[in-house]
């Protein structure tokens, strides 16, 4: 028996990376999952490692979707309810970033892309999710980034856009706080997964990048974000909604001098 037996869990951006180590947190304490991604054979390599933490073969759902398409999203959630008839924590986790700036030549298609990821499919699925939640007295946890709070050059958009988890974060507390649901956000700096290879450099060079902007001196691991969305779907964190919590090394407090 673990701290989540008995729940469902839903994991957006499972296949890789913070969805993939979350999987396996929950799958540790007993959850059953549904876990979504485009890439299937990465999604069932995500299953396979919380089936070995002992989860029964029917307690882990598998579903490929891609979050920038209504009907997927909605195929999301009715495939959840069918196979599991509930819903207690959704992670709104998939997103991804174009490089881009205010003068880029592909600004509003990078714009359009960015926005429909990490903002609107949020927003429809957590729609979607709430009569669930609400039914459950569940929770939300959106994984935002550093880049909500603070700017990154070149990545116009996407600090757009998780400024707008953020705010997110706080509207649908705050509307869903008397119906007993919390919304909570994480908010990670650096962290090593296959997001940071996207300028094309590499494992050591984005370590040493991450050395002098992260204050405690390095990147962070998806095993010190994980840890963090378990957390707040937890009962531990049974009084807390509307945070937004960085896991970031003490990168947003930083000022460059
Ligand atoms: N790593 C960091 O430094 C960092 C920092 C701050 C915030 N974050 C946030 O953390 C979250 C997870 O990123 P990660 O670092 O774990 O990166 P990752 O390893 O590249 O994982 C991204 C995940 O999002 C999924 N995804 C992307 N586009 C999708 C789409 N259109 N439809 C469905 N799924 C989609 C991917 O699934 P498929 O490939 O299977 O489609 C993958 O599972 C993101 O929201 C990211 O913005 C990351």
């Amino acid at each position: 028996m673990g701290e989540f037996t008995g729940k469902v869990v839903l994991i957006t951006g499972a296949s890789s990376g913070i969805g993939a180590e979350t999987a396996l947190h929950f799958a540790a304490e007993g959850a059953g999952l549904a876990l979504v991604g485009r890439d299937e054979g990465r999604l069932e390599k995500t299953a396979q490692d919380c089936l070995a933490k002992g989860l029964a073969k029917d307690k882990v759902l598998t579903i490929k979707a891609d979050m920038c398409v209504e009907d997927d999203v909605k195929r999301i959630m009715e495939s959840t309810i069918t196979h599991f008839g509930k819903l207690d924590v959704l992670v709104n986790n998939a997103g991804g970033a174009s490089p881009c700036s205010l003068t880029s030549e592909n600004l509003m298609e990078n714009y359009d892309r960015d926005v429909r990821l990490n903002v609107r499919s949020v927003i429809q699925l957590t729609n979607l999710a709430t009569p669930h939640l609400i039914a459950s007295k569940g929770n939300v946890v959106n994984v935002s980034s550093v880049c909500g709070i603070r700017v990154m050059a070149n990545m116009l958009p996407y600090n757009m856009a998780k400024a707008a988890v953020d705010q997110l974060t706080r509207c649908a507390a705050l509307e869903l706080a008397s119906k007993g649901v919390r919304v909570n956000a994480v908010n990670p700096g650096t962290i090593m997964t296959p997001i940071q290879f996207m300028y094309g450099h590499s494992d050591e060079q984005i370590r040493e990048r991450a050395s002098k902007t992260h204050p405690m001196g390095r990147a962070g691991e998806t095993n010190e974000v994980a840890p963090a969305i378990k957390f707040l779907a937890s009962n531990a964190a049974s009084f807390i909604t509307g945070e937004t919590l960085s896991i970031d090394g003490g990168r947003h407090v930083a000022c460059a001098r």
